[in-house]
């Protein structure tokens, strides 16, 4: 049976990766709809790139609907000088995609489709977390229709401060209410996510597979790379790896642990305190990624653009 998805994203150059990705042949998951979320740039923007990703990989069916246009509590940030003005510069993408966004909020759409469920849809979350707090606040009885949900924020150390990763530190109190809603997380934060990391070689290799969609996304990470120019050895692609999880499960190593998000410290807002040697004694929420299998993850990625 394919594994049912909702992806909630905020594309950004790694979400787009990650929906193209989901969407392809080759992993064997059933895209149920795609989410927007305030995040990398503001929700109209990710939301018409969502429905340029569409476009380009001919995924007509699967709904798109816009979400929240800012954080529960704080205001908007964003990442455009990593993903560009556009949130998806150096690409080729139509510029004005026919397909259009559902006229449904992204919340009642995930509530929608999860209260309908019989428990059998993962959620994607690979933006700030506001959509998926506000579907939990909204609907609680959402949280026992969960299967899992596969987010990529987080991890022990930071990349927007020296404690907070990009997601989580965009809007931390909606962190918060999902880690703390009791709902199934695997969690793929920068431990794990810098394990991915496109060096030069797999650029060459994606260029050589030579189909529309893989050309797009070599010009993806060309651009995406960089961001990432001499601080590491290629771009991270943090946005695939939890979709490379729901294909392959056995890609990750995974502790089960207890991750919570600090909403108020001076210098550590954002932080997820994940507890990796069980000081809190508290009971684990989360089952933590520490460590990828980077081959076959590549194997993976470059399968998925080879299907198109
Ligand atoms: C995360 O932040 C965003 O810029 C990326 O799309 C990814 O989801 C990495 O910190
Ligand atoms: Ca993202």
């Amino acid at each position: 049976m394919q594994k049912k998805i909702i992806i909630d994203c905020d594309p950004g150059h790694d979400d787009a990766m990650a929906i193209i990705m989901a969407a392809s042949g080759a992993s064997h998951l059933q895209l149920d709809a795609i989410t927007t979320v305030a995040g990398n740039v503001d929700v109209a923007k990710n939301t018409k790139n969502a429905l340029r990703v569409c476009e380009l990989i001919g995924l007509h069916d699967v709904p798109v609907a816009m979400g929240a246009d800012r954080p529960l509590v704080r205001e908007p940030l964003e990442a455009s000088h990593v993903h560009g003005k556009s949130g998806l510069d150096g690409t080729a993408l139509p510029q004005e995609p026919a397909k259009q966004p559902v006229d449904q909020h992204a919340v009642d759409v995930l509530i929608e489709k999860l209260m309908a469920s019989d428990g059998a849809i993962t959620i994607a979350a690979i933006g700030p977390l506001t959509n998926i707090a506000l579907s939990i606040r909204k609907e609680p009885r959402i949280v026992p229709k969960i299967k899992e949900i596969a987010l990529m924020g987080g991890g022990t150390y930071g990349n927007r401060t020296p404690a907070a990763e990009f997601n989580i530190y965009a809007d931390a109190e909606a962190a918060k209410i999902v880690f703390e809603s009791g709902a199934p997380i695997t969690m793929f934060g920068l431990d794990v996510t810098h394990q991915a990391l496109a060096t030069s070689d797999k650029l060459e290799e994606l260029k050589a597979i030579d189909n529309p969609v893989a050309t797009a996304v070599a010009d993806m990470l060309t651009f995406y790379s960089g961001a990432y120019k001499g601080k590491f050895a290629g771009a991270a692609l943090h946005d695939p790896c939890p979709i490379a999880y729901l294909i392959d499960p056995a890609i990750v190593e995974l502790d089960s642990v207890r991750v919570d998000v600090e909403t108020t410290g001076e210098f550590t807002y954002g932080m997820t305190v994940v507890d990796l040697k069980g000081a809190t004694g508290r009971k684990a929420n989360v089952h933590f990624a520490r460590q990828l299998n980077p081959d076959r993850f590549w194997q993976l990625f470059m399968d998925a653009l080879r299907s198109y």
